[in-house]
């Protein structure tokens, strides 16, 4: 499972790039927003950092636009994956930029249907919300599943469920065992999945004991 962080915070992303987990990173205008910054400049500084795929968002929303969008923002760096909406207008960009070989994430899809399009339009990640669907009282998990199963019975659907709205471990875990390919993480969620209370009490008690010896394997 491919781990994506959902954060335009250049800060964040270079911290957990370190750990060597990351294998992506996911933005929207949102987070965009949150950063105070210029966009593109983001964009280009988050590409040199990790080097795998890269989510940017368009903001138009008609088709022509929305292209031109699309392929500005392709051209800033190889690694930009453009994100669309899961619109018309958004499937209709998705296909003409995936025929030019440009990565494809169509985002904010919150039905089966929808990824169904999405992969038919050839993109390359289709991001379910899984939270927002939870927070209208729906189980975000159950549309992994339909669409982890919708896909599974076309292998020439080519794209990749990226499970996106992700807002705690048990999300992930349940992502991976449906089979979902990525799922994208604000740095809270990634470092929480790093976390067990029986880990942080195991580790005082060794570090007792091993002061105990007054031994030091670097001086050893
Ligand atoms: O990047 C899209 C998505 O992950 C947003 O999540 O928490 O705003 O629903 P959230």
């Amino acid at each position: 499972m491919k781990f994506f962080v959902d954060t335009a915070d250049v800060g964040e992303i270079r911290d957990l790039a370190q750990t060597g987990l990351l294998d992506g990173v996911t933005t929207n205008p949102s987070l965009v927003a949150k950063t105070g910054r210029d966009f593109l400049d983001v964009v280009r500084e988050i590409c040199q950092i990790v080097h795998g795929p890269v989510s940017a968002e368009v903001t138009a929303t008609e088709f022509e636009p929305m292209l031109a969008e699309g392929r500005k923002l392709a051209s800033l760096a190889k690694n930009v994956c453009v994100k669309v909406p899961l619109t018309l207008a958004g499937l209709k960009t998705c296909k003409a930029l995936s025929d030019d070989g440009v990565q494809v994430n169509v985002t904010l899809c919150f039905s089966a249907a929808q990824a169904i399009l999405a992969a038919k339009a050839g993109a390359t990640f289709v991001s379910p919300f899984v939270g927002r669907l939870d927070d209208i009282g729906q189980d975000g998990m159950d549309l992994i599943a339909d669409i982890v199963q919708i896909y599974g019975n076309y292998p020439a659907f080519r794209t990749e469920v990226l499970v996106a709205s992700v807002r705690n471990p048990t999300h992930v875990v349940t992502a991976a065992k449906l089979g979902a390919h990525v799922a994208t993480l604000p740095p809270n969620v990634l470092r929480q999945l790093a976390q067990h209370p029986l880990t942080d009490k195991g580790l005082a008690a060794f570090l007792a004991d091993w002061q105990k010896t007054g031994q030091s394997i670097l001086k050893s």
